[in-house]
């Protein structure tokens, strides 16, 4: 079955589950700067679900986001192959809006197809949803570098 259709499957419950233990793993965040709470989880395509919290630092920019804590667990639990078809992203203040930011974007497209779905708390704690391809429309990739190597063969 394709990434695609693995992640098209998932059923209300799934996606429930998915946003749940988001919100369990921001219960986890160190965020002492901040105060932004956030929990990612992901959902690879051999079925376990990863999650990650944010870890802030006192020296700011070294703070880790959680879809980038929980991606650096799911390649050391489940290996290098990791393919994602999911994300539930969730903060601790459930009423704010929160997408991945930019670089989360670019990191979960390395371990995803552009279809992968991605689950937030849109405004007014409704829960949103799309697609890696709408956040990330042109992200930078394996082939970019493949097309400059062959270039220089
Ligand atoms: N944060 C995440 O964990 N993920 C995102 O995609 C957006 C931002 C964290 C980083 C920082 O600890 C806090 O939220 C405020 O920016």
């Amino acid at each position: 079955m394709s990434l695609e259709n693995k992640s098209g499957n998932l059923d209300e419950s799934r996606i429930r589950s998915l946003r749940e233990q988001a919100a369990h793993a921001a219960k986890h965040a160190y965020a002492p700067y901040s105060h932004f709470h956030v929990g990612a989880a992901l959902l690879l395509e051999d079925g376990h679900v990863i999650t990650g919290c944010n870890v802030e630092n006192a020296s700011y920019r070294l703070t880790t986001c959680a879809e980038q804590a929980a991606i650096a667990r799911a390649v050391v639990e489940r290996g290098a192959h990791i393919r994602i078809v999911a994300v539930a992203v969730a903060n601790e203040n459930a009423t704010i809006a929160c997408q991945p930011c930019g670089a989360c974007r670019q990191t979960i497209a390395e371990f995803a197809a552009p279809t992968c779905r991605i689950f937030f708390p849109a405004e007014h704690g409704e829960p949103g949803e799309c697609t890696l391809a709408d956040l990330l429309p042109a992200s930078f990739n394996a082939q970019n570098l493949q097309q400059a190597a062959s270039k220089e063969s």
